[in-house]
């Protein structure tokens, strides 16, 4: 039976993913923090975005070329970066970055991947951009630029609402410790996933490689707070000044969801901002990301680039993102649902799917143009 009579929304993915993953992992890709309530408002808030379609259009012939920073992509949608990916599904990052490349999408790196720059760069091709929690050590942050520099990353995305962890709730019910600590009760869950459990065999138990390295290199045991520590700085608008003199391509700043915040980002000279309330994981009292857009399109004009997450399941999703001013749209979860659905194949089938949505989506419109959803917008915002 074919992928699309089987698997034909990002719904069929995530209940196939569930039932292929060992609890914890599950517990560690789909959960939030809190009582989860920012993603009941991401979803309710991308339902209430209305079209009224055009009509009497004749043929439409849509295009979702999208060209960002530079460079042209397939379609307006891109891969987030996703901490400990590895361990969602075995080899995910090498698999992600690859059907980026394929399919001319852009594949963010997190710095908490299981793997390193100098394995994924060269494999993401030019589609590579590496994500960057601010290390506090200034030599740790330097070696890092450079090698992700010369990994083949050209993008960096720096994110910035993550000033500490945040209590995921049903991480800790269900025992995870990042690196993974195992208990009796995690191989009991493993041991129930054959397919996930051969193919981190074959791969390894995944590991925070990069991070190890530079524990390593400070000479000192390899604990997860002594890691926050050298690793994650609570960066404020110094430290952005330094790393735009430091990073001499684009630099993104992702995790915005203010105004104000973004026109003084634009003036620091950050080349493009993410909105992004982080998929509901840091805080649960943040308002849905998609309200918070029209307001920042408005603030920096029609030029600036902007990207978008936290929600998106569909091409409709995507349309709408881009009606309310966004020209680029990441999934974080989906990516890793199709993973765990359809291991290697499920990056190509996520994308086909979001690709046939929007393109159906785009004909009952009548738009050519993803940002042409604008136009048919009930109650379009002021922007
Ligand atoms: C399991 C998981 C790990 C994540 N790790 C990171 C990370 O390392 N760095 C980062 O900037 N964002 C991280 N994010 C946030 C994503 O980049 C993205 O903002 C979020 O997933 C978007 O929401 P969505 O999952 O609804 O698409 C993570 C998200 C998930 C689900």
């Amino acid at each position: 039976m074919s992928l699309d009579l089987r698997y034909p929304a990002l719904s069929d993915l995530k209940t196939a993913c569930k039932g292929r993953v060992p609890w914890f992992v599950w517990e560690y890709l789909d959960s939030a923090t809190g009582t989860e309530s920012v993603k009941t408002r991401n979803r309710a808030a991308l339902d209430s975005i209305l079209f009224a379609p055009g009509m009497l259009k004749g043929p439409v012939t849509p295009d979702l070329t999208t060209r960002l920073l530079g460079q042209e992509h397939a379609l307006p949608v891109g891969v987030a970066p996703v901490g400990m990916s590895g361990m969602i599904w075995p080899g995910a990052e090498a698999a992600l970055a690859r059907h980026a490349d394929t399919a001319r999408i852009p594949y963010t790196l997190s710095t908490v991947a299981t793997r390193l720059p100098e394995e994924i760069g060269p494999i993401a091709g030019d589609m590579g951009w590496f994500q960057l929690y601010p290390p506090k050590d200034p030599g740790i942050r330097a070696d890092l630029l450079a090698r992700a520099r010369k990994a083949g990353f050209h993008t960096l995305v720096l994110t910035v609402d993550v000033p500490g962890p945040s209590r995921r709730e049903r991480q800790l019910r269900a025992q995870l410790a990042i690196p993974p600590k195992t208990t009796p009760s995690m191989l009991w869950q493993v041991a129930r996933r054959p397919t996930w459990a051969l193919g981190t065999l074959r791969h390894g138990q995944p590991r925070l490689r990069l991070m190890e390295e530079y524990l390593k290199l400070d000479g000192n045991a390899p604990s997860t707070a002594h890691a926050g520590y050298l690793l994650r700085a609570a960066p404020d608008w110094g430290y952005l000044r330094e790393l735009r003199a430091l990073w001499d391509g684009p630099l993104i700043i992702k995790g915005v969801l203010r105004p104000a915040d973004a026109l003084q980002l634009r003036q620091e000279g950050a080349d493009a901002i993410w909105v992004s309330n982080h998929g509901g994981r840091q805080f649960d009292g943040a308002p849905a990301a998609i309200h918070c857009l029209p307001a920042i399109r408005a603030a920096l004009g029609p030029e600036y680039p902007i990207l978008f997450d936290s929600g998106v399941e569909s091409g409709l999703d995507v349309l709408r993102a881009c009606a309310l001013g966004a020209d680029f749209v990441l999934l974080g979860r989906g990516w890793h649902y199709a993973l765990g659905a359809l291991g290697q194949r499920g990056p190509s089938h996520l994308l086909h799917i979001l690709r046939e949505d929007m393109i159906a989506n785009m004909v009952q419109m009548g738009i050519a143009r993803p940002v042409q959803a604008r136009n048919c917008l009930i109650d379009p915002p002021e922007m």
